[in-house]
């Protein structure tokens, strides 16, 4: 078992959880049509649907948020959230935004036109949607390792340099307006990116003049495995990694939910004045004036007090063996997981664990829906109800590679006993994993079905 350092917090809000029984979970259940995100919150007892502005701030950005300045134009919480961009991230232009996708339907307006391509390691399923909606093509070239869950590479989110140099010979480096790093990589398991790659991604995209965005939601963990896992690294501070791994890039967009640890918010920045410019326009028709976009000042002054929180190396300490050990108990009671735990959740192997539900029949969510059932815990199906299509040719269905249940791990939120609960529940779970059955859509429509799908057991 990894060793586990205490919270670094002690706790002075509480919010109240309940447990109900297992009668009302059947009836939520039901009532649910067996869909997770139809479940109403106060019938979910630990809520491990996404680590994404579920955290608990900390009295430093309470106490921020009643400095905020609700000017609309030049308010004191911009300086002050400027200031932190400057310090953290050092490029010359940024603008707020209200979540990540924001930033990203803003960056892709600008700078994606109909039939250009923008390579990744792998992009974020609101990334993807975004580039597409732009008419663009978003391809993802992570390594190979990232499609085995026993491979125990250190930094599985590491981007293909090989298939990259291949493929911008094969498109036409005119026809790839910015190529992107997601780091961590959540849709390969929360896995890191290390520095070298990083460094050789920004020399490839540099050599043909193809500007280099990140995508940093989770930049703060990043920095932490670099320092924990590459050679070179381990007596920097994650302030010294971050700035050396922004210094690569010509840009970055963030949802700020994630490492800034903010319920809302988000981030864009630049070094090209042009961009910049084109940037602010689009931004005033969608979001709003360049100092504010689409925030409070007091969400500003929240995310400025938040992003230096977020590299604390106390707390990443604690953050990253929090996944570490609720995985390591998992694995103790016979399900498999990514190997290894990625920085903001654990994602199960659901083939593993129930091998007899085929994929045809969603064991996926036949795990998500026990997960409920035992212990009132709500995780998220990452595999055939979310990405399984028809081939457009012949019809038949294409299943994803991996059949995963992720729980991710809200920031500052849970305690150890809680992953204690979550683990135990689990293990009897899998003590009866044979009697567990399959489901069938009772309704489904054709995009993102996961989010309004309903169900009916086999
Ligand atoms: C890597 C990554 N990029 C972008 C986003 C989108 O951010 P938001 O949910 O704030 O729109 C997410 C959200 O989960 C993410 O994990």
């Amino acid at each position: 078992m990894p060793t586990y350092p205490p919270e670094p917090f002690r706790i002075k809000v509480t919010e109240p959880i309940r447990l109900i029984s297992p009668d009302k979970r059947e009836a939520a259940l039901k009532e649910a049509g067996y869909n997770i995100f139809a479940v109403k919150a106060e019938d979910i007892f630990i809520d491990l649907l996404t680590d994404s502005g579920t955290g608990a701030m900390s009295h430093d950005q309470w106490a921020a948020l009643m400095r905020g300045d609700e000017s609309y134009a030049g308010a004191r919480s911009y300086i002050r959230l400027k200031a932190a961009v400057e310090d953290i991230f050092g490029f010359k232009y940024f603008v707020p935004a209200h979540q990540g996708r924001a930033a990203e339907n803003i960056l892709s307006a600008v700078l994606v036109r109909p039939g250009q391509y923008i390579p990744s390691n792998m992009h974020f399923d609101t990334t993807d949607a975004n580039i597409r909606a732009r008419g663009g093509r978003p391809t993802n070239l992570v390594i190979d390792e990232a499609f085995d869950p026993a491979n125990p590479h250190p930094f599985k989110g590491n981007m293909d340099i090989a298939k990259l140099k291949a493929f911008i010979e094969k498109i036409g480096a005119e026809k790839i307006p910015f190529g992107m790093m997601t780091i961590t990589n959540n849709a390969g398991g929360g896995q890191p990116v290390s520095m070298e790659n990083l460094k050789e991604v920004a020399d490839t995209y540099h050599s043909y003049d193809i500007p280099f965005f990140i995508d940093a939601a989770r930049y703060a963990e990043n920095a932490y495995f670099i320092k924990l896992r590459e050679k070179g690294y381990e007596n920097k501070s994650t302030l010294e990694i971050a700035r050396e791994t922004f210094s690569l890039a010509d840009g970055m967009c963030m949802s700020a939910k994630k490492d800034a640890i903010v319920n809302i918010g988000g981030l864009l920045c630049m070094n090209d004045e042009t961009v910049f410019q084109n940037v602010k326009n689009e931004l005033i028709l969608r979001e709003g004036f360049p100092t504010y976009g689409g925030l409070a000042g007091r969400d500003l002054d929240a995310m400025a007090v938040g992003l230096y929180e977020g590299l604390d190396e106390a707390y990443l300490a604690y953050r990253l063996n929090q996944t570490a050990y609720l995985a390591a108990r998992i694995n103790q009671a016979g399900i498999p997981t990514i190997q290894p735990a990625g920085g903001h959740a654990v994602y199960l192997d659901v083939l593993a664990t129930l091998p007899h539900i085929p994929q045809g029949e969603f064991p996926g969510q036949a795990l998500t829906v026990e997960l409920y059932r035992e212990g009132a815990i709500r995780g998220c199906e990452i595999g055939s109800v979310m990405f399984a299509h028809p081939d457009p040719e012949t019809g038949r269905m294409i299943y994803p590679q991996l059949e995963l249940l992720r729980l991710a791990i809200p920031r500052r939120t849970y305690t150890q006993s809680h992953l204690d609960y979550v683990a135990e529940t689990l293990a009897r779970i899998k003590e009866r994993a044979a009697e567990i059955r399959g489901y069938k859509f009772t309704y489904a429509p054709e995009l993102l079905r996961h989010f309004t799908a309903r169900f009916e057991p086999l």
